[in-house]
């Protein structure tokens, strides 16, 4: 199944560089040296088993915008799944970026009426303001420039997990079968007492899915009782431990990379309710965080497989699911082994391949 992505916006608006992180794992630091995209750069991204996501990043250079919006406008339009349009917060045109953007959805509407539009207000972090204000008075423009098309805005900057999170809901929207990831995810928390089990696409990082919060037992149970105990003892050689650790902060020695133990243990800030205090963010910047993880494993010559934590206030599995996905579980039972909770990955596999 092949999704077409529009990736649309004024030129040196950050759509190359987002895609560079996102789908090509580059550091932002290098996106400085992207030059810029001439006509349409077309990539195809295999994302989960039978998802194929055909991304058309549109040079954003007037001449470019022309041609989409006069001849070439039925091979841009006709097809889309989704509509991602950016704009530079601190556009120094936004009228005429205004006045494209509508012609493309004018466009949209003709060829795809059915295509989901998504915005991203980028650059997020240039702002000296109040980012939420700025945002908000954004996202009114643009709701009024849209007119009747139902819009998503998300504000974004490269440097921070913003990105993520918006990647994350526009493609979460393409998956024909979140909601029964979600289902198997939650059965799988279940099954290990775990506060929440998340699903990472491999490549990009981006969540797929998650559990619903439910009420954990009191024992971490196997998915399924089709395997022996024994080969629940047969550990990954490649698998990145970071050792326990009685400050808030643990960092792996070999790459320098630093993971926070608020994401899932609150201290300060804004938390998700519940027992657990987790911060609302927590998705995106686990994405962020081990992307940038994965990158340092690289530089010093390492694959990257697997990652254990264990904290004095939570355990974490982040382990292979299947050929497209990883999955983290997150328990904040301390008698849970991490050995049981790999265990359950292994059975669960079958349910997610
Ligand atoms: P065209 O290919 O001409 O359509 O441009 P583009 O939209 O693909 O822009 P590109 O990704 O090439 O980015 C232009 C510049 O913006 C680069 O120098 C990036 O480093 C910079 N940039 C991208 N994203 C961000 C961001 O979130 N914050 C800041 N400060 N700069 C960014």
């Amino acid at each position: 199944m092949k999704k077409k992505v529009l990736l649309m916006g004024a030129s040196g608006s950050g759509k190359t560089s987002m895609r560079s992180l996102i789908f090509s794992n580059n550091p932002a630091s290098l996106t400085a040296r992207l030059g810029a995209t001439v006509d349409v750069e077309q990539n195809h991204v295999r994302f989960l088993g039978d998802l194929i996501l055909n991304l058309w990043d549109c040079g954003g250079q007037d001449s470019f915008m022309d041609s989409y919006l006069s001849t070439q406008q039925s091979t841009i339009f006709s097809h889309v799944g989704v509509l991602i349009y950016v704009f530079e917060v601190e556009s120094r045109n936004m009228t005429k970026d205004l006045e494209y953007y509508k012609d493309c959805v004018r466009a949209l509407r003709k060829y795809s009426p059915e295509a989901a539009v998504f915005l991203l207000v980028h650059k997020m972090d240039l702002v000296r303001g109040n980012k939420v204000q700025v945002l908000e008075k954004k996202s009114k423009e643009l709701r009024v420039a849209s007119e009747d098309t139902p819009i998503t805005v998300f504000g974004t900057s490269i440097y921070d997990e913003s990105l993520y999170k918006a990647w994350s809901r526009i493609v979460h929207t393409l998956i024909p079968n979140a909601a029964v990831l979600s289902k198997h995810l939650t059965t799988l928390a279940a099954a290990c007492s775990a506060t929440e089990v998340v699903l990472f696409e491999r490549t990009t990082f981006l969540v797929i899915a998650t559990s619903t919060p439910s009420t954990p037992s009191t024992s971490s149970i196997p998915f399924s009782q089709s395997h022996t105990p024994s080969e629940s003892l047969q550990s990954t050689q490649s698998t990145q431990s970071i050792p326990q650790s009685s400050t808030p902060t643990t960092s792996s020695q070999s790459t320098g990379i630093s993971y926070t133990s608020d994401l899932y243990n609150g201290q300060d800030g804004v938390y998700d309710s519940g027992p657990h205090k987790m911060d609302p963010t927590r998705y995106e910047r686990t994405s962020e965080l081990i992307k940038a993880f994965k990158l340092s494993c690289a530089r010093v010559r390492e694959d990257f497989h697997a990652l254990e934590m264990e904290l004095p206030e939570f355990t974490a599995v982040l382990d292979e699911l299947t050929k497209n996905t990883y999955v983290l579980i997150v328990v904040h039972d301390p008698s849970i082994e991490t050995a049981a909770l790999k265990l359950n990955v292994r059975l669960a596999r079958r349910k997610f391949e």
